[in-house]
């Protein structure tokens, strides 16, 4: 791969993505995202990316799941993106902080009814004694709510602002090419170094 010195990461992300949009089976936009907790014990698990706010990246959860606890202590996360289909990964280090409940609520509203259900039902990370039990917590919310479903306070978006990226694509015989990128104080411009596969 060709990089100038001087990228916006942002724009490369976007471009990965969208090439991976048109290659991968399912899911180009699912990320391992890992958290650390205030012991240090890190754990990770994958989420889908919805969105991209002024460069930080954006995904939707419960907010008294495992992952949030940590991001509560901790404020701190990594992501992983790999597509097998073209062989490539991309890495981010950040901060992470809640978006505005005005943006959780458009990305609500904009769920299915079974998925905004689904956020009501699912106490997400919590011992489940069986499947039984969290059917009936679906049919109790459909009955308790028609259509207007409002978003549950236990469940938002939360967004990454990157402090570290790294493009890495594949090369012949493991030779990988691999470039990390760190701010500048330029807006959206990063320094991008190789760096040994
Ligand atoms: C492809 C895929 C996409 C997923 N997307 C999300 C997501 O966007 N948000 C979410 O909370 N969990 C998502 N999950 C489930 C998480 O991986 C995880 O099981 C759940 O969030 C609980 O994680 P925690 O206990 O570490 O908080 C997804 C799982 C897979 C396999």
């Amino acid at each position: 791969m060709e990089l100038k010195k001087i990228v916006d990461p942002i724009q490369l992300f976007k471009k990965w993505l969208s090439e991976a949009e048109k290659k991968e089976i399912r899911d180009p936009n699912a990320m391992q995202l890992a958290t650390v907790s205030k012991n240090g014990m890190p754990s990770v698990r994958t989420v889908l990316l919805k969105d991209i706010i002024n460069g930080n990246f954006v995904f939707y959860t419960n907010y008294e799941s495992r992952k949030s606890e940590e991001i509560s202590e901790t404020a701190k996360g990594a992501i992983c993106f790999y597509w097998k289909s073209l062989n490539r990964q991309v890495r981010l280090v950040g901060n992470i902080q809640k978006v505005s409940s005005e943006i959780s609520d458009k990305y609500y509203k904009s769920r299915s009814k079974g998925s905004r259900i689904g956020a009501w039902a699912s106490k997400q990370s919590k011992e489940l004694e069986s499947r039984k039990v969290l059917m009936e917590e679906v049919k109790l919310f459909e009955a308790k709510y028609n259509d207007d479903i409002p978003r549950p306070s236990f469940w938002g978006g939360f967004a990454l602002k990157p402090v570290e990226f790294e493009f890495w694509e594949d090369g012949d015989f493991r030779l990988h090419d691999r470039f990390i990128l760190r701010p500048t104080k330029i807006k959206n411009k990063w320094i991008a170094k190789r760096h040994y596969p």
